[in-house]
């Protein structure tokens, strides 16, 4: 089915998705204790059927599929080809004991081939045109109490990590538009109240929002944590189209703001999510 999703299919498979693969050491180190957080009490069991929902690189595919092992099976989908490749190379590196199904698939829209069990994310439901038709269409394909687990950005203001260094490049950029709260984007169910009618409009159930408060090594230098927030963050976005100069720019000021806070050390901090459950 067609749907509204292709100005973001074409983010993910263009230079972002291409450094989103590239570094996806980088971002499961830096997005661990988060994970951490994802998957205590996931409640995944041995022969659970799982989606992994926007899988990107597929840390929590291959997560997800050690704890269903080994009869269970996890469908990892994601609209990203770059990150499809690097996830399907990490599984080749190191099988975990479980079936896993790598599928470039909108989930928007797409009719998966059999019910799962659990569907998770970390940080891969904010990016649906049509967010409402999304959420129906995972609880679609869960079967009667299944559980949807996923975590996504609360305000970027509780954010550290990425406030700080938009609010630094900002005067570099005075002609950007604030984002529109809705559009897809990292930062859209910040609010409780803009998701949970869009997770009970779809028929979900026991919605609990767990606040996730962790200190996140954002990079081991400040030119890594730089490259992290300005070249693959929320902060890519706001320099996709922008002269060179600018970009470089933005990056040589990220990096100086890093190293003022950090020391020249890593950089550590703070990060707030929901940890979002629900049951179909
Ligand atoms: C912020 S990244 C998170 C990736 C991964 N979950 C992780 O934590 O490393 C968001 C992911 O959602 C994927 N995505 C965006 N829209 C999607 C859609 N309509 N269907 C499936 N995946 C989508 C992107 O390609 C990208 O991999």
């Amino acid at each position: 089915m067609e749907t509204g999703n292709q100005p973001q299919i074409d983010y993910w498979n263009g230079e972002v998705g291409q450094r989103w693969a590239e570094h996806r050491g980088a971002l499961d180190a830096a997005f661990a204790p988060l994970t951490q957080a994802l998957f205590a009490a996931s409640g995944l069991a041995p022969g659970d059927r799982v989606l992994d929902i926007g899988c990107g690189a597929g840390e929590t595919t291959l997560l997800a599929a050690r704890q269903v092992a080994p009869s269970g099976r996890v469908t990892g989908a994601d609209v990203s080809e770059p990150l499809l490749d690097a996830a399907r190379a990490r599984e080749a590196a190191e099988p975990v004991g479980a079936a896993i199904e790598w599928l470039k698939a909108d989930v928007q829209s797409h009719a998966f081939e059999a019910r799962f069990d659990h569907a998770l994310s970390r940080f891969g439901v904010m990016f649906f045109d049509d967010s409402a038709a999304a959420f129906a269409n995972i609880r679609a394909n869960l079967v009667e109490g299944g559980r949807l687990r996923f975590l996504c950005w609360r305000a970027m203001a509780e954010n550290p990590w990425v406030a700080l260094p938009r609010a630094a490049v900002m005067p570099l950029l005075p002609d950007s538009e604030a984002p529109s709260p809705d559009a897809p984007g990292p930062f859209r169910f910040a609010l409780r109240e803009t998701l949970r009618p869009l997770l009970e409009g779809a028929g979900f159930r026991d919605i609990v929002f767990e606040p996730v408060n962790r200190t996140m090594r954002v990079g081991r230098t400040p030119e890594e944590a730089a490259g992290f927030v300005v070249t693959r963050g929320p902060i890519a976005r706001l320099l996709r189209e922008r002269d060179p100069a600018v970009q470089e720019a933005a990056l040589r000021t990220v990096v100086d703001l890093f190293a003022k806070l950090s020391g020249g050390g890593p950089v550590e901090l703070g990060a707030a999510c929901w940890l979002v459950s629900a049951r179909a």
